[in-house]
C-alpha cells in the first residue's frame, strides 16, 4: 500500500475561477497564465480546467510543444520570451507569440527567417524593474521591432510590482499611457492582484489580462482579502492520514527539537506528510488543518515525513482519519493554501509550486 498522501486537482474550480476572473475583467481577454507546470497542479489538468481561456501563457517551450500536442490551436505566450535564437524558430513552428523584453532579443530576431512574421509582446518596465524597457527607451524598442519584416503585430505590456499592496498600480499604469497612448496596438496588462484590487485602473487600457494565483484559487492579496472574499475556490487539495496516535502527558515534547510540550494530557495524531511532500517546514506550532474536515493545529516541528496534529478536542479521529493539510476535506470544508502558506511565512503561490513529484495526484470528475 502505498504511503496515504495524495494531491487532488479541482477542474471544475479552475472553471469557475476563471469564470469569476473573466467577470471582471469587461472585454479584455483572458491568458490563462500556466507557468511553473500550471503553479504546480499539472499542465494538463490545468488546461482541462482552463479551457475556455483565450490562450495560454507560459515560459518554457516545451510546455507550449505539450499544449499543441493536445490540440490547442489557440494563442500561446511565451512570458520571457526566447532565449536564443534556435526558440525563434519553434515560434515560427508552433505559432507562438512571444515577449520582447530587451535589445538583444530584438537582435535574434533581425536575424530570424521565417515566413511566417510573429505576433510579438513588447514589454515595458514600469517600475518592477525586472524585465522590460524603461518609458524613456520603449518608444525607439517598437520603432525598431515595427521595423523589422519578421514582426507581424507588437502588443503593449507591462507587470505590475506592487497591485497587492498600498502603492497600487496607478503610478505604473500612467507611466504605460504616457510611453504607449499613441502608438498603435493592443494591450496587455493585469495579474490577479491588478484585476481584483483594481478594476478601473487596468479595465481603461486592457485588451488581454494574465491572471494567474487567483485562476488556482488562491487570494493574490492574503492576508487583507481570503479567497472567499474574491469568489475564488481551491483547485488543489493535498490530503493524507492519520498513521499513528500518541497519548501526552503534561510535560512530554513533540518532535525534533522537542519545541512543542504539553501543557497536560493530550492525544495527538502523526500524519503522513512532510517538507519532503511540498508541506512548509517553517509552518510553526498552531498552523491549522483539518482532520475529518474539523479544524485543528500541528505540533511541534514539521519533519521530512511527518506532521503531528491535535486530537484532544476530536475524540472521533484517530488512526486512518483524514487529515487536509490545505484545500477541500471529503466533507466539503474549506482549508486555504493561503493561511498556511502565511503561517509559515510564505505565499500560496510558493506551496503549490513546491508540491513535490512524490506525490500522486489525481485529478477529479
Ligand atoms: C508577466 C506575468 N504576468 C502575469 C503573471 C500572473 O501573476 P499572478 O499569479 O500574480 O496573477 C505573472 C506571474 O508572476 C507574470 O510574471
Amino acid at each position: 500500500m502505498p504511503r496515504p498522501i495524495q494531491a487532488t486537482i479541482h477542474p471544475e474550480a479552475l472553471r469557475a475561477n476563471l469564470a469569476r476572473l473573466r467577470a471582471a475583467a469587461g472585454d479584455a481577454r483572458v491568458w490563462g497564465v500556466v507557468k511553473a507546470n500550471a503553479y504546480g497542479h499539472g499542465l494538463v489538468p490545468a488546461f482541462e480546467g482552463l479551457r475556455a481561456a483565450d490562450g495560454f501563457a507560459l515560459l518554457d517551450l516545451e510546455e507550449a510543444q505539450r499544449l499543441r500536442a493536445l490540440d490547442w490551436r489557440g494563442p500561446l505566450l511565451l512570458l520571457e520570451g526566447a532565449f536564443e535564437t534556435r526558440d525563434l524558430e519553434l515560434c515560427s513552428r508552433l505559432g507562438l507569440w512571444h515577449v520582447v523584453h530587451c535589445e538583444e532579443q530584438i537582435d535574434m530576431l533581425a536575424l530570424h527567417k521565417t515566413h511566417a512574421p510573429h505576433r510579438v509582446f513588447l514589454k515595458m518596465n514600469s517600475g518592477m524593474n525586472r524585465l522590460g524597457f524603461k518609458p524613456s527607451a520603449y518608444r525607439s524598442a517598437w520603432t525598431r521591432l515595427n521595423a523589422l519584416p519578421q514582426v507581424d503585430e507588437i502588443t503593449h505590456m507591462t507587470h505590475f510590482s506592487d497591485a497587492d499592496g498600498p502603492l497600487g498600480v496607478a503610478h505604473q499604469v500612467r507611466a504605460f499611457e504616457a510611453a504607449t497612448g499613441d502608438l498603435p496596438g493592443e494591450r496587455s496588462l493585469s495579474n490577479s492582484a491588478a484585476l481584483l484590487r483594481h478594476p478601473g485602473d487596468v479595465a481603461l487600457s486592457a485588451d488581454w489580462i494574465r491572471p494567474g494565483i487567483a485562476v488556482y484559487g488562491s487570494s493574490p492579496d492574503f492576508p487583507a482579502h481570503d479567497a472567499g472574499h474574491w469568489g475564488l475556490l481551491p483547485a488543489m487539495t493535498l490530503a493524507s492520514r492519520v498513521i499513528a496516535v500518541q497519548h501526552l502527558q503534561a510535560g512530554d515534547t513533540v518532535g525534533y527539537g522537542s519545541n512543542f510540550t504539553a501543557p497536560g494530557a493530550m492525544r495527538i495524531g502523526i500524519v503522513a506528510c512532510g517538507y519532503a511532500d511540498g508541506y512548509p517546514r517553517h509552518c510553526p506550532t498552531g498552523t491549522p488543518v483539518l482532520v475529518q474536515g474539523r479544524r485543528t493545529r500541528t505540533l511541534g516541528r514539521v519533519s521530512m515525513d511527518m506532521i503531528a496534529v491535535d486530537l484532544t478536542e476530536l475524540p472521533e479521529a484517530g488512526f486512518g482519519s483524514e487529515a487536509t493539510l490545505w484545500g477541500r476535506a471529503s466533507s466539503g470544508q474549506v482549508l486555504s493554501i493561503d493561511e498556511v502558506a502565511h503561517a509559515g511565512g510564505t505565499v500560496g503561490y510558493e506551496l503549490m509550486c513546491a508540491l513535490a513529484p512524490r506525490v500522486p495526484v489525481q485529478v477529479e470528475g
